[in-house]
């Protein structure tokens, strides 16, 4: 089933087009009918007055829609070629086993073929280095991996080849908005473009956002995504943020989203949080350590004069066979 608006078919277009410009059309799915209606799959639960509602609409990624239908690649590599792929804005994101690199552009021109909306396929050489950047070589298509990606109604600028940028963050980001009270001020240690800080101040109304970063390539996309979204309440900075946290005021709520290391920073983060406040770090683990994990972060924080509790825990993405991101919501009590 999918959520999605139901509009007089007269009127479909116009709210296709609001939706496509506010990134909140559901792309994996296609537009269906009722009778002297369409079914226009979204992304939010209302959209100018239109509850959304539940339908069975056909899935985009079927049929001639599939890449893998029209790509020519041996029969025998056929099972290898993957099931999908990061869409960040207008361009495509896409890892290939080592037996495909030699069609890897027989494979981009299919997805560009599959995906008209694409502008763009670039080959994913994974990510590397403190500043979480990927390796990227394009494979089909035209211009840079700069592109314009839309969120929940919220413009992001970004460059996967020299910032990091994750799209599969998307509900995790509009998880946190949602728990913003009016008037929060919220630390984002390590930002990025500032995609969390962007959702936030687009969905709830913080006092104030901070946004650092340590690579100087994000300053020039948080200060546009900054203006793209017409935001008064973000300040950015660039440089280590155990430094630049030292500058500002006692946060209700603190980011850490390095999930490699981010524990290594949580004294800094707890000491940033006002007692009553929330940490929310990101922790790539084996899933096996995850029953106890809690009360291990718990011993060593008391050990440094903080008190916390683990108020809830959520699998964000499996990263390997053995292994998961999770995001962990702590509460500062004393
Ligand atoms: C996994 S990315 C998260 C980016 C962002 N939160 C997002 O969702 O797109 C981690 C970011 O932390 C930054 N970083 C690493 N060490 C840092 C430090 N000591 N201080 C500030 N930022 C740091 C990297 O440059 C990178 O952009």
């Amino acid at each position: 089933m999918a959520k999605c608006l139901r509009v007089p078919k007269s009127e479909g277009e116009p709210v296709r087009r609001a939706l496509i410009e506010e990134g909140l059309l559901d792309l994996e799915y296609r537009i269906g009918s009722d009778g002297s209606d369409i079914l226009i799959p979204c992304l939010c639960d209302e959209y100018n007055g239109i509850k959304a509602e539940e339908a069975e609409l056909r899935p985009q990624n079927r049929g001639e829609g599939d890449y893998r239908n029209i790509v020519q690649v041996p029969a025998e590599l056929k099972e290898l070629l993957p099931n999908s792929h990061d869409v960040v804005g207008d361009i495509a994101i896409t890892k290939l086993e080592e037996p495909l690199l030699p069609y890897r552009r027989e494979i981009g021109e299919a997805m560009m073929k599959a995906s008209p909306n694409i502008r763009a396929v670039f080959l994913d050489g994974g990510v590397k280095g403190e500043f979480r950047i990927r390796e990227l070589e394009r494979i089909a298509g035209t211009g840079t991996s700069e592109t314009m990606h839309k969120e929940f109604g919220t413009r992001m600028l970004t460059d996967p080849s020299i910032v990091y940028f994750n799209p599969r963050l998307a509900n995790e980001r509009s998880r946190i908005a949602s728990l913003v009270k009016p008037g929060e001020i919220i630390i984002d240690m390590f930002a990025g473009v500032a995609p969390f800080g962007s959702v936030i101040c687009r969905n709830a109304s913080p006092s104030m956002v901070y946004s650092i970063d340590l690579n100087p390539e994000c300053e020039r996309f948080m200060r546009e995504n900054i203006r793209l979204n017409h935001i008064k309440n973000m300040e950015c900075f660039i440089g280590d943020s155990t430094e630049v946290v030292k500058g500002l005021p006692q946060a209700d709520r603190v980011l850490m989203n390095l999930p490699q290391i981010a524990d290594r920073f949580l004294d800094v983060a707890l000491a940033k949080a006002k007692v009553g406040g929330t940490v929310h770090m990101h922790r790539i683990m084996e899933r096996a350590d995850l029953p106890g994990y809690s009360q291990k972060l718990k011993d060593a924080m008391k050990a440094k004069g903080f008190g916390m509790e683990v108020t809830g825990v959520t699998e964000l993405k499996t990263y390997s066979p053995t292994m998961s991101v999770y995001v962990f919501d702590i509460l500062r009590t004393s």
